[in-house]
């Protein structure tokens, strides 16, 4: 008798620290699905635990194995906010049912309607525009002027971008089949592989480097690669940041292609109002600052300016497009990608 009464006080004490435990789990932690690998997120993400008294868990990949590790887990996930350089991806994990629709009126006024998913799904943090990039001796500003022109002849064997497994370029002709409608976006894309300097290889600042080398005069490529590579410990790097110009394509047409990182609340979250806060204080003008002075992204919320190197460019006009479209046509676009030989 007496052993069974010792045996159950000691199993009420286990169930009832692990209750404890769980709690403490659920209210003062949070797990976090990251494709984002900066320095500077974690800085942030530091902030958050310090001001909330919040754990902030990273597990970072790439983003699709992420996302099929989420879908792998299903209810038994830790993740509680999935975070992805790229709106089209976080559609497809809204439509696999791997997120959850939350509404905070502080995400809806920090974060315009242009960039979060309508239904709240997700929520862009920080926008890149996806420009070209020039070498200054060989292209003269006035001979560029949109995405499509680079497929006619005078840029014959002079243009360089990345694979089109890539999926800033994935997304890029996702908006142009939005705009353009698939037919002409395949016409667009076969030319712009025949004048491609090279096959596809290498990251974006890879095409930047090619074209201080002279392998290319063009290159396409995200912005904030620029600003990162002005800070580079590779003089190389430092050097290609300060040779090449940055130029805004599609300016007196259909705007330049922007694309968000953005982070949505997983469907199975532990803690969907810790999630809320998290994706609440991203938004927000002190980490929007973060964003934009440690890597060089323009910030989301309008009450922040961009770095200064950003607004050296100037004010351009972004593609008028809701961000949705790139989930709704990614499929698409790979297969044009495909067809049209983009390697
Ligand atoms: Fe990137």
């Amino acid at each position: 008798m007496r052993t069974m009464i010792l045996a159950l006080f000691f199993m009420t004490l286990l169930t009832l620290s692990a209750c404890t435990l769980g709690v403490d789990n659920d209210q003062d932690s949070l797990t976090i699905y990251s494709e984002r690998h900066y320095d500077s997120d974690q800085v942030l993400f530091d902030l958050f635990e310090d001001t909330y008294g919040i754990k902030v868990n990273v597990i970072s990949g790439n983003a699709d194995p992420l996302i099929n590790r989420l879908e792998n887990e299903g209810e038994d996930t830790q993740a509680d906010v999935l975070l992805i350089a790229d709106a089209g991806r976080l559609g497809r994990a809204k439509t696999m049912g791997l997120l959850q629709a939350v509404e905070s009126d502080v995400l809806n006024t920090q974060i315009p309607a242009a960039y979060r998913d309508l239904e709240g799904y997700w929520y862009g943090l920080t926008k890149r525009a996806r420009v070209l990039v020039y070498h200054p001796e060989r292209v003269d500003e006035r001979e560029l002027s949109s995405y499509e022109a680079l497929g006619e002849e005078p840029w014959a064997s002079r243009v360089v971008t990345r694979t089109s497994t890539n999926i800033y370029n994935r997304s890029l002709m996702a908006s142009m089949i939005e705009i353009m409608g698939y037919d002409a976006a395949k016409d667009f894309a076969f030319s712009l592989v025949q004048n491609f300097a090279r096959t596809p290889t290498g990251n974006d600042r890879d095409q930047a480097k090619y074209v201080v080398e002279g392998g290319a005069d063009v290159a396409i490529m995200n912005t904030y690669y620029i600003g990162r590579m002005m800070n580079s410990a590779d003089p190389f790097e430092r050097e290609v940041a300060e040779t090449v110009k940055v130029f805004f394509p599609n300016q007196k047409t259909t705007g330049t292609h922007v694309n968000v990182s953005a982070a949505g609340v997983t469907k199975h979250a532990h803690n969907v109002s810790n999630a809320i806060l998290f994706l609440e204080f991203l938004s927000s003008e002190v980490a929007q600052e973060s964003f934009a002075n440690a890597n060089y992204e323009y910030p989301v919320n309008e009450a922040v300016a961009p770095h200064e190197l950003l607004q050296s460019w100037g004010d351009f006009k972004a593609q008028d497009i809701h961000l949705t479209v790139l989930g709704k046509h990614a499929y698409d676009a790979a297969i044009l990608m495909d067809e049209v030989g983009w390697e």
